[in-house]
């Protein structure tokens, strides 16, 4: 449970963010801010907490920006009377800004934009929270969203390189912040969300099976995982259940990182 907890979500618009905002209203969270550029979005999920009884705020940020990204700490400590609980769960892939993702193709700057997003943004939004997050004294906790991307191949360019970065930067912010603040990571395999459906539906239509079986294909248990499976792991990780957990990474694969397979059908 999540019982009395200050919870700030980044990329709460849609997908995984919404659904962790969601859990944590239905877990006994004291407030959830949501965060994210797509404003619109974000008040919608910050609608649906207010609608589960709980405290709520959309934020507007852009998270490429470390002023915005202190503005948005700012804003959710002085609307929560503090923060228990950063959740850094907006990520973005390279296909979102290029026609041409692959290794020789992608241009330089959008290497770069991945990197701001999923990994410095990360690092700052902590940073900047750190001291509220010391002095909570209500369990204090980060969950990042990592991916398996980050922990075996996989075919792209800038955003594995990003979630693998975003794995050594939680067992960083784990030492840096010990003992009084825990970090941890989920690494989630292929979940249905608008990232995911637009990462599918980015392939020529004849090579669209393929890229089906390609994404849920290494999964052991065979289909997508959901948003909800998702929103139980990080929940269970900003709870004071896992008091003794920092520093780890749990994947949310299906069996993924289990095996060197990959299924037929
Ligand atoms: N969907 C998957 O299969 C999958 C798999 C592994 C890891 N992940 C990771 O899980 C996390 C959530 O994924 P999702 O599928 O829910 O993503 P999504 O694309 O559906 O949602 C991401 C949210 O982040 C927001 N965002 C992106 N850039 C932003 C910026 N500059 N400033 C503010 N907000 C910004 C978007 O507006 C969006 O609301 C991401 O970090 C993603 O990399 C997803």
């Amino acid at each position: 449970m999540l019982t009395g907890k200050r919870i700030l979500i980044t990329g709460g618009a849609q997908g995984m963010g919404r659904e962790i905002a969601l859990e944590a209203a239905r877990q006994g969270a004291e407030f959830v801010g949501v965060a994210d550029r797509n404003a619109e979005g974000a008040k919608e999920t910050a609608r649906a907490v207010e609608a589960l009884g709980v405290g709520a705020q959309a934020i507007d940020v852009d998270l490429a920006d470390a002023e915005q990204i202190r503005g948005m700490i700012d804003t959710t400590v002085a609307a929560a009377g503090g923060l228990d609980t950063l959740v850094n769960n907006a990520g973005i892939m390279e296909g979102a800004f290029t026609e041409d993702p692959s290794f020789e193709g992608l241009p330089e700057d959008v290497w770069d934009q991945v990197f701001s997003i999923n990994v410095k943004a990360v690092w700052l939004a902590s940073k900047y929270a750190a001291p509220h997050l010391r002095a909570s004294g209500r369990g204090p906790s980060i969950v990042n969203a990592a991916s398996v991307a980050g922990m075996v191949g996989y075919v792209s360019t800038a955003y594995p390189a990003s979630k693998a970065a975003v794995i050594a930067l939680t067992r960083t912010t784990a030492i840096a912040l010990s003992p009084d603040v825990r970090v941890n990571a989920f690494a989630p395999g292929s979940i249905e969300t608008p990232m995911s459906a637009g990462f599918l539906a980015a392939a020529a239509p004849e090579e669209r099976d393929a890229r089906l079986l390609g994404m849920t294909g290494a999964h052991l248990i065979p289909r997508f995982g959901t948003t909800g499976e998702i929103a139980k792991v990080v929940s269970f990780l900003a709870s004071d259940d896992a008091s003794f957990l920092t520093g780890v990474v749990v994947p949310v694969d299906g069996g993924t990182t289990a095996w060197r397979g990959h299924r037929e059908q």
